[in-house]
């Protein structure tokens, strides 16, 4: 017996198992009910009663033994086996691979896109990197103004007549079309804009916008107005009020800020439009007569009509989210949320 000892203590010691199957095998082997360390146990019944002692301790070292080494396979088999044991097996099913989803600016931008198309608007993309013409100049800002400022503007050269910098609105894109594309013109330019801003749940110096041009004979504001409520029933729902406040742009004249009214209290107050009903969710007005003569338009024939809206903007708005943050961490516990969103 105690021969028999020796060799299973040797014999575990050095016992290597590649995989969660092997493992069970040399468990049944050793500990199961016709094991050899339960074999031993029940001749240990029939010993001398002198011998019991010296014996019970080398058994009870022998099953501690085997057992810890069993877990110990056990435990490595789990850590390097799933590989092994799937190799031997080329049938098996792969590990499956989540699908991604729609990132959820990516999903407001292509419904605000969808909308605008079906009104029959065509798409226009233009530079990210812009100059100070195409940006400001051309769009009546005066030279002082203070977007033209370091503090809110992103400049990549300076000291230049025309400095490059990154731009701070997509209206460049107005100017882009109104420049190459013919008369009449209906167009939507999404995009990704820059500003000097400190991050906060309000701001951040990266986000994105759709702008709108429209440009033909006899464009009215009726005509705008009438634009922006139908984009605001598709995106906002069937029964969303609008309303325009006055207000100032230097490419526009007159100038407004659009409300719509808030989907959450249906118009009755709460905290996410502050008790007033309304959320405010684009600029917009006629394009004044000084941006179409700057791009070679005829301010006497032709008229339009502009707007620009922020995409995180609506999007927090028709999802009620509240920090802007939320949308650049990446964090797969709010991106997964989108997840059964799809596109109008
Ligand atoms: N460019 C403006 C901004 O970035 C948004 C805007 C307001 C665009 C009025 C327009 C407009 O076309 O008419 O804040």
């Amino acid at each position: 017996m105690k021969e028999q000892i020796e060799q299973l203590l040797e014999e575990i010691k050095g016992l290597k198992c590649a995989t969660d199957k092997e493992v069970e095998e040399a468990r049944i082997r050793l500990l199961g009910k016709k094991g050899e360390v339960t074999k031993l146990f029940e001749e240990f019944r029939g010993i001398a009663p002198e011998l019991k002692k010296e014996f019970g301790q080398k058994l009870n070292v022998l099953k501690k033994e085997a057992t810890a080494k069993i877990e110990e396979l056990k435990s490595m088999a789990k850590a390097t086996g799933s590989a092994s044991t799937n190799s031997d097996d080329v049938t098996m099913p792969g590990d499956p691979y989540g699908l991604g989803s729609r990132h959820p600016v990516s999903i407001a931008r292509q419904q605000i896109i969808n909308i605008f198309r079906k009104f029959g608007y065509d798409v226009a993309e233009g530079p990210e990197i812009e100059d100070d013409y195409h940006v400001f100049e051309a769009l009546n800002f005066p030279p002082n103004h203070p977007a033209r400022d370091m503090q809110d503007t992103f400049f990549v050269s300076v000291g230049h007549p025309n400095p490059l910098l990154l731009r701070t609105h997509t209206s460049s894109v107005q100017v882009r079309t109104m420049e190459k594309m013919s008369l009449p013109i209906r167009v939507i330019c999404p995009g990704r804009v820059f500003r000097n801003e400190a991050i906060s749940a309000r701001a951040h110096c990266i986000f994105h916008q759709v702008e709108g041009l429209y440009i033909d004979e006899n464009v009215s504001f009726a005509d705008l107005k009438q634009a922006i409520l139908l984009f605001a029933r598709e995106m906002f729902g069937a029964d969303t009020q609008i309303r325009m406040r006055p207000s100032y742009f230097p490419f526009t004249e007159p100038s407004a800020e659009v409300d719509v009214s808030c989907n959450i209290c249906k118009g009755k107050g709460c905290n996410i439009c502050k008790g007033t009903g309304w959320l405010e969710i684009l600029g917009c007005g006629m394009v004044d007569p000084n941006v179409l003569e700057a791009s070679g338009i005829d301010s006497k024939k032709y008229s339009g009509f502009a707007f620009g809206m922020g995409v995180e903007r609506i999007a927090m708005l028709k999802w009620q989210v509240n920090d802007l943050r939320h949308y650049f961490e990446n964090d797969m516990r709010f991106l997964r949320e989108f997840s059964p969103c799809v596109e109008v």
